[in-house]
């Protein structure tokens, strides 16, 4: 087995074992369990996974907006492009309402939702809450943050800006939203993008759309993007490289290319034979995993996914943690079916 090679270029943050614990009436829910990956400049890592597996607690943790019960721990480790005062700093020992995470939020790295109407409020229009994003980390004159606001509107496809400048959310379709949303999330020019299930609310001609949206102004700002989805079909046309997420961990990670024709866990395995495939016949059925993602509270060291995998090996699998093994360079997967230390049990 390949150990890790260093890989020169400085990642623009990098997510060290962070852990988020939840205290539960029946246990300690430990709903991110020792997960670290690294997004670098101008590229997509996308995080993918089954609903439940903790993809959205750890994404919202790189911006310290996950609710009081969670306990992260862990490492966040911000290196600003632009600005040497955020240069080499962890983000998670910033406290969650202070200024300086405040000043990061929105500014250098935007996040944007499944559901654009909880980034929105009813109650303003959608012209002055862009504005006021700007306003508060572009510019103080407010003239040019209208300008600002309006170029970007127009940036995400939104014709006759003026008019939609002093609409309110509910006069936008879903579709309309999602781009406000990204335009106001990209308003900043941050750094980083943070795309949590950005498109799994719309229909799949408007998916599409933001989608390549997404792409084209990934290109022309440069901005590095942390996708999370549970559709691997999008994961196939937005990303470098993927990491999967179950229960809590990474179980492999890979450039996008190796995920999709040298998988290795049996979980990711499973992931892409219940991907439909296009051209495929319509009559098959698509194989899901069968099963449920569980409660990761209290669970002894074992793998998550033991329960529902068809290569388990008894007395291994379900006795000890699963350590992460390096298949080459940049291809890491946890289970015991590649680690080192089932061969060496194994003699
Ligand atoms: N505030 C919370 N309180 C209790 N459990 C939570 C809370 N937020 C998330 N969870 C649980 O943590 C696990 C991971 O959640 P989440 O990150 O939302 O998963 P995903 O985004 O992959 O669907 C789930 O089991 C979920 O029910
Ligand atoms: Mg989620």
């Amino acid at each position: 087995m390949t150990t890790q090679a260093a890989r020169t270029e400085q990642p623009l943050l990098s997510v060290q074992d962070l852990k988020i614990q939840i205290q539960m009436d029946n246990g300690v829910m430990h709903a991110v369990d020792g997960v670290d990956f690294d997004i670098y400049k101008g590229k997509t890592l996308g995080l993918v996974g089954e609903s439940g597996c903790g993809k959205s607690l750890t994404s919202r943790s790189i911006i310290s907006i996950n609710p009081k019960e969670c306990e992260t721990t862990g490492n966040i480790v911000y290196h600003s492009e632009s600005e040497k005062a955020l240069n080499n700093l962890n983000l998670l020992s910033l406290p969650p309402t202070g200024k300086k995470i405040r000043s990061i939020r929105g500014r250098k790295i935007a996040m944007i939702f499944q559901e654009p109407m909880t980034a929105f409020s009813p109650m303003y229009t959608i012209g002055n809450q862009i504005m006021e994003a700007i306003l508060i980390h572009r510019t103080k004159d407010k003239k040019e943050a209208k300008k600002i606001a309006l170029e970007m509107l127009a940036k995400v496809g939104i014709s006759d800006q003026e008019k939609r400048f002093d609409q309110y959310p509910h006069e936008f379709s879903g579709g309309m939203r999602q781009r406000a949303m990204i335009s106001m999330a990209l308003s900043c020019n941050p750094e980083l993008l943070i795309a949590d299930e950005p498109t799994t609310a719309l229909d799949v001609t408007i998916q599409a759309q933001v989608l390549e949206l997404m792409r084209e102004l990934q290109k022309e700002l440069g901005m590095a993007i942390l996708l999370v989805t549970h559709d691997l079909g999008i994961i196939a046309q937005m990303c470098d490289e993927v990491a999967v997420m179950y229960l809590g961990k990474i179980v492999e990670q890979a450039p996008v290319k190796e995920i999709f024709y040298n998988p290795k866990h049996p979980y990711t395995k499973g992931l892409l034979k219940s991907m439909p495939r296009l051209g495929g016949t319509k009559s098959k059925r698509l194989d899901s995993i069968e099963g449920s993602v569980p409660m990761p509270i209290d669970m002894p060291p074992m793998c998550g996914f033991y329960e529902r995998c068809k290569d388990r090996i008894e007395g291994v699998c379900n006795t000890k943690a699963v350590p992460k093994t390096y298949i080459s360079d940049q291809h890491s997967v946890r289970c015991f079916l590649y680690s080192d230390q089932l061969e060496g049990e194994a003699q």
